[in-house]
């Protein structure tokens, strides 16, 4: 029977390339994002290489499509194996607005468009005793970042979520990975017009990705160089340090 991935925000980037990686090991992958064009591009290339898919044009703070397209997607053949977390957005906070709404589109974004992903799952993947659940967090999540908290503070929100999640489910073997990538080639990070440290390809990163969200690890920090060096900075350094190299 063929394995069923989930994927939100496969459109571009990291999820465009998991949607890559999982067609050459022949899974049927449900491709879900707002952009239904750039989706149709990504199918086809799926089909190439050797992968089935269908499309979901969702935005996924809308709770009940989301719901209906993940009801239809649990029902076509296939075991469910995987749904990612994966669609999300980053921009500077615009403190000097005097507004809330970029800050509440991120936080709304990151965090709900989670939630709505991953709940309409868990009644079946409970009842089939078996499932994987992955969220692309950040490095980011490690610091509140000076202009981009919202941002920031959205991603350790769906870390936290996911440590509730994996003690929950644990029982019922389904697993929780919270994905901590550092700088990885997307058209979000197409934008940055600084230094971005260790910047990986992005289907290097999608390999990576899969391979600890099989071995069913808990929180995925990578590329190790930024495990190793940027974590302990993030979490010990001194305000004005971080606020030297805010963007
Ligand atoms: N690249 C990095 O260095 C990096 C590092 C750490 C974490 N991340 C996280 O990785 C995830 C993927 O980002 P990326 O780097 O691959 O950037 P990206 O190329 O900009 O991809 C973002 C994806 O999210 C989708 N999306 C955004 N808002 C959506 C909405 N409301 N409803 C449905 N889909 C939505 C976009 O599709 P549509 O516009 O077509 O809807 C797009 O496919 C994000 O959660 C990001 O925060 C990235």
């Amino acid at each position: 029977m063929k394995k069923k991935v989930f994927i939100t925000g496969s459109s571009s980037g990291i999820g465009e390339y998991l949607a890559y990686a999982y067609s050459k090991l022949n899974y049927f992958v449900g491709l879900a994002a707002r952009r239904e064009d750039k989706l149709h591009q990504v199918a086809s290339k799926c089909t190439k290489l050797g992968g089935g898919t269908k499309i979901y044009q969702l935005d996924v703070l809308n709770e009940e499509n989301c719901i209906e397209a993940i009801n239809d997607f649990i029902e076509l053949p296939g075991e469910m194996d995987t749904v990612y977390a994966n669609a999300g957005i980053g921009s500077p906070d615009q403190l000097s607005s005097g507004k809330a709404e970029t800050m509440n589109r991120i936080l709304q974004t990151n965090i709900l468009g989670v939630t709505n992903t991953v709940m309409p799952f868990i009644p079946h993947m409970k009842s089939q005793k078996h499932g994987k659940i992955a969220v692309i967090s950040s490095i980011a999540s490690f610091r509140g970042l000076p202009h981009h908290s919202a941002y920031s503070g959205s991603k350790a929100a769906v870390r936290n979520i996911c440590q509730g999640w994996q003690s929950a489910l644990k029982k019922h073997r389904v697993s929780v990975t919270a994905v901590c990538p550092g700088f990885i080639k997307s058209e979000m990070t197409d934008s940055n017009n600084f230094y971005m440290p260790f910047l990986m390809d992005t289907d290097v990163a999608a390999k990576k990705i899969i391979r600890a969200v099989d071995r069913r690890k808990k929180v995925y920090i990578f590329p190790w160089q930024m495990r190793l060096l940027a974590i302990p900075i993030l979490k010990y350094a001194p305000d004005w340090i971080i606020n030297k190299f805010s963007l």
